[in-house]
């Protein structure tokens, strides 16, 4: 069988030191799969990023035929068939949202344009790099051959996490959950159609102004409560999510089930403007691509909460729009 390549950016993350080993421990192809890392980072992360290398040599991992690494995007990703793009510049002490959107641009079009020219022709890309949504915007654009989507897993996880310990029942009873939107504060974690044991929830939580207001913000604040108690951002959690983002685009969808992805928007049934990446329920027949789940219905609060995220990308869209 054939070595899947897989290319990660900002390898000397933490994300990455939580994913890497993951992956060449066979959890995101199963155990018949062979793989190669091309780990991609800064200059200056060089001789560190060798150390993980060491480490990985270290773990002996049957199914780890090659680790590539570099700074140079468009050598490193020579070949790649699954890509996480995980590295972004921080956002810094008083620095605008603005500025940090900028910067990150700056990033993702050299790696939309390295990928465009250098990566396998069915390469399926997740962006998890902050502010995804618009950096994935951005790398697509600069790549129009590749599928690319970014990551709202890790809020549909802390959504469901946060219901199942509301109703004290397992993890595995919590389906439906849907995140719409940009993955910020303005996300909308739509507890309307989730269900609990196959019930809807509004039928087992019989709590609306606690799902309205402290559920929905305790979701939409979870990062900045992570960063605010361990002093940097969610690294473990992140990468559980983006492995399962990716497990999710690459084997088909349960019947019936769906999971949150932001993807581009263009001819959606929902009515959300197209050119931007927007968190939808959406399902995939396993072969790196989705269908967006259509016609859920959107009841006031939710149409108010989804026009307020649909407003923040279009903004930050307006803020990159010359780099597009
Ligand atoms: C998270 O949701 O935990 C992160 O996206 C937060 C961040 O800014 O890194």
């Amino acid at each position: 069988m054939d070595v899947k390549r897989i290319g990660i950016s900002g390898s000397c993350g933490n994300v990455a030191y939580s994913l890497l080993f993951r992956i060449a421990n066979g959890e995101l192809l199963g155990q018949n799969q062979r793989i190669a890392l091309h780990l991609l980072d800064q200059p200056a992360a060089l001789t560190r990023l060798n150390g993980v290398v060491l480490e990985l040599e270290d773990c002996a991992f049957p199914l780890l035929d090659e680790v590539r690494v570099g700074s140079d995007p468009y050598e490193v990703f020579k070949g790649v068939d699954i890509v996480f793009l995980l590295g972004a510049k921080p956002r810094s002490a008083g620095m605008e949202r603005r500025d940090l959107l900028l910067e990150n641009g700056k990033i993702f079009i050299e790696q939309g344009k390295a990928l465009k020219e250098v990566a396998a022709d069915n390469a399926v890309v997740l962006v998890v790099g902050n502010p995804c949504n618009t950096n994935c915007l951005i790398a697509k654009h600069y790549d129009d051959k590749h599928r690319f989507f970014s990551m709202t897993m890790l809020d549909q996880n802390r959504a469901v996490s946060l219901l199942a310990k509301k109703t004290k029942r397992p993890l595995s009873a919590v389906k439906g959950m849907t995140i719409w939107g940009n993955h910020s504060s303005t996300q909308v974690p739509d507890f309307f159609h989730a269900q609990i044991d196959e019930k809807p929830l509004l039928e087992v939580i019989d709590d609306l102004p606690w799902l309205q207001n402290d559920f929905i913000a305790d979701v939409q604040s979870r990062g900045a409560a992570v960063i605010t108690a361990l002093g940097r951002s969610s690294a473990g959690s992140a990468a559980h999510a983006a492995l399962k983002s990716m497990k999710a685009l690459l084997n088909p969808t349960p019947l019936g089930s769906w999971f949150s992805m932001g993807v581009v928007s263009d001819g959606n049934s929902y009515g959300i403007k197209p050119g931007i990446v927007f968190s939808f329920p959406c399902y995939s027949r396993g072969d790196g691509d989705v269908t967006i789940i259509p016609h859920l219905f959107w009841n006031d609060f939710l149409q108010k909460k989804i026009a307020l995220t649909e407003k923040e990308l279009l903004e930050e869209k307006e803020i990159i729009r010359h780099l597009l």
